[in-house]
């Protein structure tokens, strides 16, 4: 009796097994199926779906993107496929898949019109399309997508008017159709959305709509963006229905009318972000605007704004950016914004504000940034200004602010930029020395007085001084002579006696006009009557060749030092990207011959040549991590990026291999008397190297600066093409190694101004290397040549002068046809050597601005050629 009770108990489970694994299997051929046919039907260039196959061993749901749910069963929920370049066409077979909920098809070349047959994968909630080449209109038929949560088209070529259709996808969370070529009026269908928490219309220039109302009934909305499209009218009342909102984005539009109630009303409670700049709003800000105290960024700037502004705004206590320039707005500058503690950015200049800034600004601890030029300021620079240890910029030009500057004014660490100028400041200037990054410093019109403080030399990063009409007497400070200034104006004071000579020499006496006490050549009064100055010149030469030759001596110690070490303490390791056969004693010869700062090119038994750069191993860490880091930078395959063929290393050196290039250096090139670089070759160069930086920053994995880019490091292969090298050299030898290197190889010209006191690397400092280098390209000079000015001086100055800019082309090449082309290329080179790295453009900036001026060059060429 037992015994068949456990029988029947055992067939059953045996059926029950036999049932579910059929159902389980047949599920599963029919997905496998059903994602090979998606498969089969787009173009995969990178072969990033070579896992998707039937030959694989993997199971489909390990295959490259896909998700699938553990419990009960295996079933695919998702498929993620970003970024891989696919393209062909997205099937409906996935349809197929009877529980797949999300599929993200994004940043990839798909180029279709919308896939509406997808509407048949009757579980899809999320569906992103996002930065592809969609084109087309969005039918109506969008209507049947009934389950979508999430809808992302953004970024792609979509076109036509936005269907009444949408109205029906009330379980929306998510829509995203910005960026891309919409027309015509946004449908009050929208307001039927009530699930939605993002709407993004934002970069849809071809939109010409109002704002429809119905947007005000989304009362889960949470971000709404609509900048950059071609909105106009006003901001409906309804908006006051925006309870959740967090996000508002309404810049760059044209909307019109009366900023209303409903933005300052308590009902945005939740308001983080308020972006209504560049539009033509009119009338005064409503107050109320942070009632949630959560507001942490308000942008009014560019409209027409008037009247002033509510003095609550000084209460928004989470307020970080706040930026209202170039508006109409008068009265008194709210006081407690200036003493708000998370303010890090204000901006007021061109308004009518009135009001002074109170001493307790200094418990306004995270202020960076201070614009607020041309208002009615007035009042005392407060002392509590100097406190503030984060403050980076201070413009407060054309104001009447009035009494002595404060002793600790330039106390913040970080402070770069002041401008004062055209203010009614009076007394002595106070000796600025704690502001060791202070790059500009504008006091021009005020009436101060005394003399130009000494201590203004020990700023070594100060490149711009206008002390330009004040009442300042006495010498100009020979000191000042150390300084590496691009612009310095002490025209119209009460200054006398002999300028120093390199002040002169360089600079267009008119900044020194207006001060008929001083003297020197080219000054109306050419003749100093004392003569001792070339004595003191001498006496300094003698000292300064001393240090040179004190120098020379103790690096050459040190120099053989390392050698010693490397010879006898090391065993070497190696590993070769490319077969190569390097002996022992190859190595040695690098290590007699070779300098830390160049490349050395060396001869293998089997004739081939290679380059190779010598590193000090500074960094003590393990041989698998040595390589695991020049491994890193060795895969990068761009051709304009030298290759890495391997390397070696002890634990003193790194001996890094690069393919060799028959060309020589940029410099080099550059160097040659027969010098046959044509205009057209260097904007080659130029573009090739500018991608290469892109490249390696942008495009590989991970993000890499280059750091050290000069002439001596773009190498040129037999047709010219560049190949940069020595980049992201502190990935292999570490920071601290890879400053000392810089330190004592690089010549700093090619280096930012802010590298001295910023601890971070930037592309904008490989964008000023950059322009250094398209400088030489332009004017066919090396950076330094002897002992004159660096490059960057002289064009500087050069420029500043009538017909300066075509003085600095390259003469040995310049023509008719080339000239405005070499003059645009100039122009890019001054905007990459901009001493504010803010100003600089972008890489990619640059690149668009080299290939406009190459496509003009090749359109010009006569159709015989
Ligand atoms: C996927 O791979 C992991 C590890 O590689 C393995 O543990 C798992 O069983 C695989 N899944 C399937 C469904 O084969
Ligand atoms: C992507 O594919 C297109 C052609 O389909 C090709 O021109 C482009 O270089 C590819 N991009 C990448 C990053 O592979
Ligand atoms: C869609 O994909 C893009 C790019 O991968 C991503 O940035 C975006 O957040 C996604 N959209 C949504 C709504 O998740
Ligand atoms: C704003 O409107 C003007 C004319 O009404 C038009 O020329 C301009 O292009 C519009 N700007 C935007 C951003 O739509
Ligand atoms: C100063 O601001 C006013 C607006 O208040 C503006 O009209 C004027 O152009 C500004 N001046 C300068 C020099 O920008
Ligand atoms: C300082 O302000 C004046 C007046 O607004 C302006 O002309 C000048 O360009 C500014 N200087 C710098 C270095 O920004
Ligand atoms: C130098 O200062 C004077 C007086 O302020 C001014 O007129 C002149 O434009 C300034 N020159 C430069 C180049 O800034
Ligand atoms: C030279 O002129 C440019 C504008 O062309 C100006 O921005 C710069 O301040 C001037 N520099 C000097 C040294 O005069
Ligand atoms: C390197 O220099 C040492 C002595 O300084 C010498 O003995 C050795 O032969 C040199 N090696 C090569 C390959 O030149
Ligand atoms: C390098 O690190 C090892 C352990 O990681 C340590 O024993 C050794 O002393 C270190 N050497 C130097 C020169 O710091
Ligand atoms: C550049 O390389 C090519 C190929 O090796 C060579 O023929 C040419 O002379 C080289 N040009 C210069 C200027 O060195």
């Amino acid at each position: 009796m037992a015994t068949r009770s456990k029988l029947s108990i055992s067939l059953a489970l045996t059926f029950f097994f036999f049932f579910f694994s059929t159902t389980f299997s047949f599920t599963e051929d029919v997905e496998l199926a059903s994602l090979l046919r998606f498969k089969s039907s787009i173009d995969d260039p990178k072969n990033s779906l070579s896992l998707w196959s039937n030959a694989s061993s993997l199971h489909h749901c390990n295959w490259t993107g896909i998700t699938c749910t553990r419990a009960p069963s295996l079933y695919v929920t998702s498929i993620t496929l970003q970024s891989l370049n696919l393209s062909g066409e997205i099937s409906d077979s996935v349809c197929n898949l009877p529980y797949l909920t999300h599929l993200d098809l994004s940043r990839n070349s798909f180029n279709q019109p919308i896939p509406l047959h997808l509407s048949s994968c009757l579980t899809l909630e999320t569906l992103n399309l996002s930065a592809n080449l969609i084109w087309g209109t969005i039918p109506d038929q969008i209507s049947e997508f009934t389950a979508l949560k999430v809808l992302d088209f953004s970024s792609n070529h979509v076109e036509g008017k936005i269907p009444e259709g949408l109205g029906s996808l009330t379980n929306l969370q998510v829509l995203n159709l910005g960026s891309n070529l919409l027309t015509g009026l946004v449908p009050d269908v929208i307001g039927k959305l009530r699930e939605l928490v993002v709407l993004d219309l934002s970069e849809n220039s071809y939109l010409v709509s109002e704002i429809p109302s119905s947007i005000g009934k989304l009362d889960k909305l949470e971000e709404l963006l609509l900048h950059r499209s071609g909105f106009h009218g006003g901001i409906p009342t309804s908006f006051a229905g925006l309870t959740s909102l967090k996000v508002l984005d309404l810049c760059l539009n044209n909307l019109t009318g009366e900023i209303t109630r409903s933005l300052g009303g308590t009902s945005l409670k939740s308001l983080v972000s308020l972006d209504v700049s560049q539009n033509k709003i009119t009338g005064s800000f409503p107050g109320g605007v942070c009632s949630g105290k959560r507001l942490v960024s308000l942008s009014l700037h560019s409209n027409l704004f008037e009247g002033s502004l509510p003095s609550s705004i000084g209460e928004c206590l989470s307020l970080e950016r706040f930026q209202v320039q170039e508006n109409g707005f008068s009265g008194e500058f709210p006081v407690g914004l200036w003493s708000s503690p998370k303010i890090k950015i204000i901006r007021a200049g061109n308004n009518k504000f009135t009001g002074h800034v109170p001493d307790t600004v200094s418990l306004a601890s995270a202020l960076e940034q201070v614009e607020i030029d041309n208002n009615s300021f007035s009042g005392e620079i407060p002392h509590g200004l100097g406190l503030i240890k984060n403050l980076y910029k201070f413009s407060a030009s054309e104001n009447g602010f009035d009494g002595k500057l404060p002793p600790n004014f330039c106390d913040s660490p970080v402070l770069s930029i002041v401008n004062i100028s055209h203010n009614s400041l009076s007394g002595k200037i106070p000796e600025l020395k704690n502001c060791k990054k202070l790059v500009s410093l504008s006091l021009a019109g005020n009436a101060f007085t005394g003399g130009i403080p000494k201590s203004l030399a020990e700023l070594h990063v100060l490149t711009y001084l206008d002390l330009s009409a004040n009442k300042l007497t006495g010498l100009i400070p020979r000191e000042l002579e150390s300084l590496k200034l691009a612009l310095f104006n002490v025209s119209y004071n009460k200054l006398s006696g002999e300028v120093p000579h390199s002040l002169i020499s360089g600079l267009p006496a008119s900044f020194l006009q207006g001060n008929p006490g001083l003297c020197g050549p080219g000054l109306p009064r050419s003749s100093c009557s004392s003569d001792r100055s070339s004595f003191h010149i001498v006496a300094l030469l003698v000292l300064l060749i001393c240090l040179v030759l004190a120098l020379a001596a103790s690096l050459a110690m040190s120099y053989r030092y390392h050698r010693k070490k490397a010879q006898f303490k090391s065993t070497w390791r190696s590993e070769f990207y490319y077969p190569l056969r390097l002996t022992e004693q190859e190595l040695m010869k690098v290590v007699n011959e070779s300098s830390p700062s160049d490349v050395y090119v060396l001869t293998l038994s089997s004739g081939e040549l290679i380059a190779v750069k010598k590193l000090v191993n500074a960094r003590n860490v393990s041989s698998k991590a040595l390589k695991a880091e020049v491994r890193t930078i060795a895969k990068i395959r761009h051709k304009n990026v030298i290759r890495i063929l391997g390397f070696c290393f002890t634990d003193e050196l790194i001996f890094l291999i690069y393919e060799y290039t028959q060309n020589g250096s940029l410099h080099d090139m550059l160097s040659r008397p027969d010098d046959q670089l044509q205009w057209s070759v260097r904007l080659k160069i130029a573009l090739g190297v500018a991608q290469a930086l892109a490249y390696i920053s942008k495009d590989y994995v991970p993000h890499l600066l280059h750091r050290n880019l000069k002439s001596t490091n773009i190498l040129l292969d037999k047709d010219f093409e560049p190949k940069i090298s020595d980049f992201a050299l502190d990935q292999i030898v570490g920071e601290s190694a890879f400053q000392s290197l810089i330190h004592a190889t690089s010549n700093s010209c090619y280096t930012a101004p802010e590298n001295n006191y910023s601890k971070k690397a930037t592309e904008e400092m490989d964008v000023y290397s950059f322009g250094v280098v398209l400088l030489e390209l332009v004017t066919g000079q090396r950076a330094v040549e002897g002992e004159s000015l660096d490059i960057v001086k002289q064009v500087r100055r050069k420029i500043n002068l009538t017909d300066g800019a075509a003085q600095v082309l390259d003469q040995k090449i310049l023509s008719n046809t080339c000239q405005s082309e070499m003059l645009k290329t100039l122009d890019i080179a001054l905007n990459c050597i901009a001493v504010a790295a803010e100003k600089r453009p972008s890489l990619l900036q640059v690149i668009k601005a080299l290939e406009g001026i190459i496509r003009s060059s090749t359109e010009k060429l006569p159709v015989s050629a």
